[in-house]
């Protein structure tokens, strides 16, 4: 695991980019895990500018977005199909036929099915090659919630009162936000090559110290990436203001020969 402290999110989103821009020009039908929020939304940005001045070409690649509320259509303004398509794929070359995000408008025995045939999709794509996280200010990832199985598949989940407030801020009010979403699960999250955590702000903190330093625990599941041999966390000052190695974690970015990526 690599902690990379960046001055402001600007800068951390955009070493991010750079990382993401190398795979999909080395692998350009790259399969790339998404999230939303508001935390990659400059990264979304620095892609879309590296599309459009760069060249950076996403016509192969492959997406499969974490999670979606369910209830909610593709169209409703706080979907995450809506996010996905404002923020990220209207603005790059991407093929719709290519690009995968759960169906929030099922029911019943139609959701156990979906989560299944996902997985299956996500195998048939040969994996995810490079998964973006962000962090709940709970430790959630994708929408794992505290307690969540670390072996867990997608799934239906319930939010947390946390939760539902902390994102009550994209809709009308908190009581509009659904008690349900589907995610992958912590399990498939794992299976990706690569994962890089981006978080900032001290509203980020608590839950980034516990993630890096803290046990491996179901209480906070970004821990579980301390298992994962490829994942590295970008952060702002702020969100990494609670690290104890805060220090060390610079210094080694600082020492890394010049032949590794992200230097
Ligand atoms: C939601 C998403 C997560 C995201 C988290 C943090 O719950 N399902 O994938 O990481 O919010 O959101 P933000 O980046 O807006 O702080």
């Amino acid at each position: 695991m690599e902690v990379i402290i960046s001055a402001d999110p600007e800068s951390a989103s955009s070493r991010a980019a750079k990382h993401i821009a190398r795979l999909v020009r080395t692998k350009p039908e790259a399969v790339l895990g998404l999230a939303t929020g508001s935390t990659p939304l400059l990264l979304y940005k620095e892609l879309i500018r590296m599309h459009r001045n760069e060249g950076l070409d996403f016509s192969r690649v492959r997406t499969f977005n974490l999670d979606e509320y369910l209830g909610l259509a593709p169209s409703h303004p706080a979907s995450y199909h809506q996010f996905m398509w404002k923020n990220f794929f209207d603005h790059i070359n991407i093929n719709p036929a290519r690009t995968h995000i759960p169906n929030g408008l099922l029911s019943g025995e139609d959701v156990t099915k979906f989560c299944a045939s996902y997985e299956e999709e996500i195998r048939l794509a040969g994996g995810m090659d490079l998964q973006i996280l962000g962090i709940g200010s709970d430790g959630h990832i994708g929408f794992n919630e505290p307690g969540s199985s670390l072996a867990s598949r997608t799934r239906i989940k319930t939010l947390t009162r946390r939760t539902r407030s902390d994102n009550a801020r994209f809709f009308r009010s908190e009581n509009d936000v659904p008690h349900h979403v589907i995610t992958m699960g912590i399990g498939t999250i794992m299976e990706a090559k690569e994962v890089l955590l981006l978080a900032f702000g001290e509203s980020k903190a608590t839950a980034v110290a516990g993630a890096v330093e803290g046990p491996i625990t179901a209480s906070n599941p970004a821990s579980i990436l301390q298992m994962h041999p490829a994942a590295k966390f970008h952060l702002d000052e702020s969100a990494a203001s609670r690290l104890e190695k805060h220090d060390y974690y610079r210094w080694v970015f600082e020492q890394k020969p010049p032949w590794q990526a992200d230097a």
